[in-house]
């Protein structure tokens, strides 16, 4: 069976470019490619739903010029994709904290959004400045504020209603993650999608992202496709 959700951590590619003796932003360079090959086999194969880890709050850390290549190295990504992804159905999400990004990109990462905005063959998702544990609290803060205004009350907070409030909402039905896929060898959430993978199958492929291909890619699907999943059943 082919997973509805899939979730990546595009783990090392600093790693991969240091490994060759290049500088680490050659690697987001690399990694971008592969990028674009993944987005358009799981749009071909029809997995629904695509979520990349490409920026966490953590990544602030890294050293400024690092941080501008992989700005411009994401609007070059948008640009160059944004036909593509409309001429193959694929709508364009972004969780987390957008408004700390570059005003540009902010911009570029907008228009996309709304052009693609009617697509529904896929929803391919950016993680971008994201933690889960401040999308969670956002989540609980905007319930809490409904609660006081009086529209729902404490007792109506159902799993399926808490979610309306994460910044996956508009996954609907598909917002679980059925399958995490990080690379790199590290085996860590790394406060990514800490929610929506409760039920999720994990793989961690031993490569660093530049050298995920598609065929690795396929090797996660087998892998996933040989699990049983009994959330929690019998
Ligand atoms: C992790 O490798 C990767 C990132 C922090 C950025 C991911 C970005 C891309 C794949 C390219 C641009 C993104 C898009 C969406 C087009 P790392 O730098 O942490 O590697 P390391 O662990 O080896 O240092």
């Amino acid at each position: 069976m082919l997973p509805k959700h899939i979730a990546i951590i595009m783990d090392g590619n600093g790693r991969w470019a240091q490994a060759r003796g290049y500088p680490r932003f050659y690697g987001h360079l690399r990694g971008s490619n592969r990028v674009k090959e993944i987005v358009r086999e799981a749009r071909k194969i029809g997995i629904p739903a695509l979520t990349l880890y490409a920026f966490s709050t953590e990544n602030w850390k890294r050293p400024e010029d690092e941080l501008s290549v992989l700005w411009r190295t994401l609007q070059k990504y948008i640009r160059r994709q944004i036909g593509d992804m409309k001429k193959n159905g694929i709508r364009l999400h972004v969780i987390g904290e957008m408004e700390r990004l570059p005003a540009d990109v902010q911009t570029e990462l907008k228009n996309a959004m709304n052009e693609l905005k009617n697509e529904n063959k896929m929803i391919l998702t950016f993680a971008l400045s994201y933690g889960s544990r401040a999308e969670i609290l956002n989540a609980v803060k905007l319930i809490s504020k409904e609660c006081m205004a009086g529209t729902i009350s404490p007792d109506q907070i159902t799993d399926k209603e808490f979610e309306k409030h994460l910044w996956t909402s508009p996954l609907g039905e598909n917002s679980d993650v059925d399958l995490m896929i990080r690379t790199s060898g590290e085996k860590r959430l790394s406060n990514y999608l800490l929610w929506q993978a409760s039920y999720a199958e994990f793989d961690f492929p031993e490569i660093f992202w530049p050298d995920y291909s598609v065929e690795e890619f396929h090797k996660s699907l087998e892998n996933f496709s040989n699990r049983k999943r009994r959330f929690g059943a019998v």
